[in-house]
């Protein structure tokens, strides 16, 4: 069988714009919002250490497998599974596990989005100078104003999602690389500066410093190790197709395992940059490090409401965190909207706008979970925490397992080996042993313990 050479949405303009692209949705929301939050909510230490541990041998090995699979179907997730598939003379119903992926971005969108909404309003409330002198319960308030109010997360969550359908509808490729060259070392830069704020809080900063690194056991429980590994899926951008579509678009001749350490360096760097600039903020004002969404939203402006300059820096930080952010968006919509195109024969336009009123409907759930619809629990979780629950910490994983099965089992060694194209035998052999064992076997040993059949 002819396999495309080339896309039908076309192609990266160079290996460098796949670096910048992938990186975009990698860094986004997952590291410098939600990483120190569940970092916080998972005590620290002993998370951050499976959670490297997730990155390396199973997030790893999977975005290379996911890129393979991507730029040898050069289709979107579900056809491209199907033609790989069929290529080996297996069942064509791991187009199923496509699906899984296009499912799992429509939910997470629609929380992601509320979200970035939130940075959005305090773009503004920074650049206002809002947080001059700002204390911990000042911030609080701050924060809750927003948040307690339906009309304005509606409105930036609405904002957020035209924006995010704005691009998806011109295409990827258009536009995300002149961004993401300037938005990534900016947004770099002023981390440093943050962490290099907190550095100046002395002992709280070796307080945050061992919050985040020392690992105490007796804090790890069977479910943080299950968020530890979904948040490696969620940051890396795998297991939604996401890196399968962009791999789609990737030239032959890009060396595989390069890109894939560098994306997932620069990503992990990211997020414990993160962590360092707020924990010592967390310590210094005696908050607590458990205290959910609001953690970034809740600490930071106290750091930028006391330097000097902290308005203009604010309000650029929080101006990057939403370039991250629509930078990731559009790589989660990507998948649905590639199938939408090839297999509906709709225009790009049609998709984007069909998808994003879908998305920004079911939006309204995350947007209520913070004020009226505080209290619409169900097993025990409001309706955001239930999607991100039921997306990060169940799909992602499955997603990634039936990933790492097709890529170990089902593709021939041959086609895999050839298409990844490692020189060095002993990396080939290195990463489908990690693919076809350590990857799914650490995956259903989690599951399994989450569900109570092991320890
Ligand atoms: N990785 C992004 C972040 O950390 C979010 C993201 C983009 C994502 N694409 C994805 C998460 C695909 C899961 C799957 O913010």
């Amino acid at each position: 069988m002819s396999r495309p050479t080339e896309s039908i949405h076309g192609q990266w303009a160079s290996r460098w714009t796949f670096i910048l692209a992938a990186t975009g949705s990698a860094v986004g929301l997952g590291n410098i919002w939600k990483f120190p939050y569940i970092a916080g909510e998972n005590g620290g230490g002993a998370f951050v250490l499976v959670y490297l541990l997730c990155i390396a041998v199973i997030g790893l090995p999977l975005m290379m497998a996911e890129i393979m699979i991507g730029r040898r179907g050069r289709q979107n997730p579900v056809n491209t599974l199907r033609t790989l598939a069929k290529e080996e003379n297996k069942s064509s119903s791991w187009a199923a596990a496509g699906w899984i992926a296009i499912v799992a971005g429509f939910i997470i969108l629609s929380y992601y989005s509320v979200i970035a909404g939130q940075a959005m309003a305090y773009v503004f409330r920074s650049f206002a100078n809002v947080f001059e002198g700002v204390t911990a319960e000042g911030a609080h308030h701050i924060y809750l104003s927003l948040t307690h109010d339906p009309e304005r997360l509606l409105a930036w969550h609405t904002v957020f999602m035209v924006l995010t359908m704005v691009v998806v509808a011109r295409g990827v490729k258009s536009g995300i690389e002149k961004f993401v060259k300037f938005v990534m070392p900016a947004l770099f830069a002023i981390l440093l500066l943050l962490v290099g704020y907190a550095a100046n809080t002395g002992v709280y900063f070796s307080e945050g410093v061992h919050f985040l690194f020392t690992p105490d056991f007796s804090k790890l429980t069977t479910n943080s190790v299950l968020v530890a590994m979904g948040h490696a899926f969620f940051t890396l951008s795998l297991a939604m197709g996401a890196i399968m579509v962009y791999g789609a678009y990737l030239s032959k001749n890009t060396s595989i395992f390069k890109v894939s350490m560098w994306i997932a360096i620069a990503d992990t760097t990211v997020a414990l940059l993160a962590g360092l600039a707020i924990f010592p903020l967390v310590f210094a004002n005696e908050l607590t490090p458990s205290m959910g969404p609001g953690l970034i939203f809740e600490t930071l402006p106290i750091a930028f409401g006391h330097m000097a300059g902290g308005a203009l820096f604010g309000g650029l930080f929080f101006l990057l965190l939403v370039f991250a952010a629509w930078s990731s968006a559009i790589s989660i919509i990507e998948p649905l909207i590639s199938w939408l195109v090839e297999n509906k024969k709709i225009s790009r336009r049609r998709a984007s706008v069909t998808a994003g009123f879908g998305i920004w409907l079911l939006g309204l759930l995350t947007v209520f979970s913070f004020n009226i619809g505080e209290n619409w629990l169900l097993f025990g979780k409001t309706m955001f925490e239930l999607l991100d629950y039921i997306t990060a910490n169940i799909m992602l994983p499955l997603g990634g397992l039936l990933t790492a099965i097709f890529a170990g089992w089902i593709m021939s060694k041959n086609n895999s080996t050839d298409e990844l194209g490692i020189r060095v035998p002993l990396f080939n052999s290195l990463w489908r042993i990690l693919i076809r064992y350590i990857t799914p076997l650490g995956i259903i040993i989690v599951f399994l313990s989450v569900i109570g059949i092991l320890g």
